[in-house]
């Protein structure tokens, strides 16, 4: 069984991975964590360095690679990884796999990220939290057409990150 968790930068892909892993005995992977690994270089400087297309290409190689290595496992992807190339049909066609989008809202984003922005190449430029809420709203509208292709979809605005965990088995059942 894989279970491949997708949604914008702070739903809490990470966070919840790791817990449903707890829960349900299957390895925890973190895509981004993966790639940082692979080209011995962090998410930044592969940013800076290589520019958004070079990664964009090596996130849709690895998350590949990742998916194909292993027959269980609950993996993280990164915020963008569904919406570039084929990546969300194959997600989609991975055999044995349930997709789930942690849908998160504009605000609860906003105030998550204004807070951890300065690692994060495409929002570490925006200079206020007004800016960078018009910005997620503009993003995840393109977004959403993606994420919303997910076979589970949980609202995880007013939940824990346990009862989030439990409303996943719950749906996978
Ligand atoms: C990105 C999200 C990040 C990381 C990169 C690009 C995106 O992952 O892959 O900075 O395009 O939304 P997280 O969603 O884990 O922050």
């Amino acid at each position: 069984m894989k279970i491949i968790l997708i949604g914008y930068m702070g739903s809490g892909k990470s966070v919840i991975g790791k817990e449903l892993s707890k829960v349900t005995g299957l390895p925890f992977f973190d895509l981004d964590s993966f790639i940082e690994q692979e080209e011995n270089l962090s998410i930044e400087a592969i940013f800076a360095h290589q520019g958004e297309i070079y990664f964009r290409k090596k996130e849709a190689a690895y998350v590949k690679q990742l998916l194909r290595s292993n027959d269980k496992m609950v993996l993280a992807t990164g915020g963008g990884t569904p919406c570039y190339g084929e990546v969300m049909t194959e997600l989609l066609q991975t055999p044995n796999s349930s997709t789930v989008y942690l849908n998160c809202s504009v605000d609860t984003l906003t105030k998550r990220l204004w807070k951890e922005k300065d690692h994060r190449p495409l929002i570490r430029h925006l200079t206020s939290e007004e800016l960078l809420n018009d910005f997620i709203r503009k993003h995840l509208f393109e977004r959403s057409f993606f994420y919303n292709q997910a076979a589970i979809k949980v609202s995880c605005d007013v939940l824990t990150p346990s009862e989030i965990v439990a409303q996943i088995v719950l749906k996978l059942l």
